[in-house]
């Protein structure tokens, strides 16, 4: 899967949120051949370690798998201590755990829209801030990167949450930009457009029909990949994107060009 090993993240540290499958994994994966210490963190602890210990099995850098459930602050300082404990610096935080559901705005239970903004924008800010204090702290700058969505600029039925969650996170991330722009700390978002993942499987199951409007609003006549992600959170995250901060960039195969 990580294709694209240019070496572009020697020795950087990279922590990533829901790294256990999806585009999370891809770019954990592809963090790692280009030369990253990758902290996978997922909500269950068994499988961050296998995709910690296959980073290992590649002879990529050395990689720590541990449990993070965003919503809890608790595991977030745990996670952050033994990266430090276990590496001495953070360079990279992408905040890529999120959920998607589905309901009408008049049928929207309030507890499911209170646990999506839960992991999906406090989650996002508890990490932000943990990673802020630690890069501001080591003085040698950083990067943030947050998975938003192309819902975030356009949007349709049933994504009030999760839109409305995701175009939350591109005014999150200008302010951390302006904020950690005297300290080097860069932040920007990606906007996916329909990325093959379970997630995906998931709103196609909710949304019928949608899987083929989606494809045929692409303009590449293809639905994204992990992979298609993972290379631009790579451009992002490495030097080659060093005068990029507080932007976004729409990754969508032209799906949401005017997004
Ligand atoms: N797949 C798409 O089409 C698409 C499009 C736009 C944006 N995105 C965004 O990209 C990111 C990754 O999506 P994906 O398609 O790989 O989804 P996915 O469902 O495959 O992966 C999401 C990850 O987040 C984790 N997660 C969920 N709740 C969590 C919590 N409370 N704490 C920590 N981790 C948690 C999951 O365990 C999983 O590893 C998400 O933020 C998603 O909103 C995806």
């Amino acid at each position: 899967m990580a294709s694209h090993a240019l070496n572009l993240l020697p020795g950087r540290v990279a922590l990533i949120t829901g790294g256990t499958r999806g585009i999370g994994r891809a770019i954990a994966e592809t963090f790692a051949a280009n030369g990253a210490h990758v902290v996978v963190t997922g909500t269950h602890p068994g499988p961050a370690q296998e995709v910690a210990d296959l980073i290992q099995r590649r002879g990529w850098p050395d990689a720590l798998g541990l449990p993070l459930d965003v919503r809890d602050p608790v595991q977030i300082e745990h996670v952050f201590t033994t990266t430090m404990v276990r590496f001495g610096r953070i360079d990279i935080l992408v905040n890529n755990a999120g959920v998607h559901t589905g309901y009408p705005v008049a049928e929207f239970p309030l507890e499911a829209w209170r646990d999506l903004y839960r992991i999906n924008v406090e989650g996002v800010f508890l990490c932000s801030q943990a990673a802020m204090r630690a890069m501001m702290a080591h003085g040698a700058g950083g990067v943030i990167l947050h998975m938003s969505s192309a819902a975030a600029r356009a949007s349709g039925t049933k994504q009030a949450a999760y839109a409305s969650s995701k175009a939350a996170l591109l005014a999150f991330s200008r302010v951390l930009a302006v904020e950690g722009g005297p300290y080097g700390i860069r932040s920007n978002c990606i906007l996916p457009g329909a990325t093959e993942t379970d997630m995906l499987e998931g709103v196609f199951a909710t949304i019928p029909g949608i899987r083929e409007e989606l494809l045929g609003r692409t303009v590449l006549g293809k639905l994204g990949n992990v992979q298609d992600q993972a290379n631009v959170a790579l451009f992002l995250a490495s030097d080659l994107g060093r005068h990029v901060t507080g932007e976004y960039v729409v990754v969508s195969g032209g799906e949401f060009m005017n997004a």
